[in-house]
């Protein structure tokens, strides 16, 4: 064995290769399993894809680099639980493209801020962290409220989701650029935009023109909330 050993190593080309078919055993072993990603991730109940306007929210979340100090993964930990709530489930981001686990926590973690605290709170917070929290390091988010969001392409946001294995349907696209304009408007009728995303919260704005704001509020206020927790274990919840 020792003497067939020292005969691969001195033939270099020979090494080359038996060490690319072992490095590659283990990748096969790693990679294979994930193609069945599908399986991989169990379904909980109440999991949705995103509405239109917290899609866009989302964008900007993306956008502004939120996740450089906020993470979105409460670990199965004493501490975090406590804390934050729930550990997070692999099925509450499933349609998160990209996800947004994050590394770092300047901030806190934000996977359950949904109804934690209200519109007005957060419009407030982003406009001027300091205002709320006196020590915070959060910079100010002010002109959100100023931007109008750019919508015009949010049903191809909708398709290219879909592509990549978010169950949208074609009415969902079709009825895209409607729902985000509903759930923008507090005086609009959502029972529509309700069937379609349950739980999605009303952004508080003018009414006339969407702002950046409005849809990044919609999107933190869904943020852990799709899921119900109460009494049901994580057993029960799987279908
Ligand atoms: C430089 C780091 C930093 C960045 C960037 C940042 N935040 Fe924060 N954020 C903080 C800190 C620190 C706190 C805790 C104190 C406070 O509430 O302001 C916080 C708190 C929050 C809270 C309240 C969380 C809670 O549970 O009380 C929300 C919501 C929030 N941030 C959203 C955002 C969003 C949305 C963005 C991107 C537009 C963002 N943050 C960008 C540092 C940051």
């Amino acid at each position: 064995m020792q003497f067939r050993h020292e005969w691969i190593e001195k033939n270099a080309f020979l090494l080359l290769v038996l060490t690319v078919v072992t490095v590659a055993i283990g990748g096969i072993v790693e990679v294979v399993p994930l193609f069945t990603i599908e399986t991989t991730v169990e379904h909980v109940k109440g999991v949705r894809p995103y509405s239109p306007l917290e899609l866009a929210g989302r964008n900007i979340y993306v956008r502004e680099g939120c996740y450089l100090c906020h993470s979105q993964q409460i670990r199965a930990l004493k501490d975090e639980v406590e804390r934050y709530g729930h550990y997070s489930l692999a099925a509450e981001s499933m349609y998160d493209h990209p996800f947004q686990w994050g590394s770092k926590r300047i901030g806190p973690d934000l996977s359950r801020v949904g109804g934690k605290y209200s519109n007005d709170w957060h419009y407030a917070h982003l406009t001027n962290p300091t205002a709320l929290v006196p020590e915070t390091l959060m910079p100010r988010y002010g002109f959100l409220a100023q931007a109008p969001l750019d919508y015009q392409v949010i049903e191809r946001h909708l398709a290219a989701n879909k592509v990549i294995g978010v169950p949208y349907t074609a009415e969902d696209i079709a009825h895209a650029r409607e729902d985000l304009e509903t759930q923008a408007n507090p005086q609009a009728d959502t029972a529509a935009l309700l069937a379609r995303y349950p739980k999605a919260v009303e952004a508080s704005g003018n009414g006339r023109v969407v702002s950046e704001m409005d849809a990044l509020v919609a999107y933190l206020q869904v943020l852990g909330t799709m899921v119900d927790f109460a009494d049901t274990t994580t057993e029960q919840l799987q279908q």
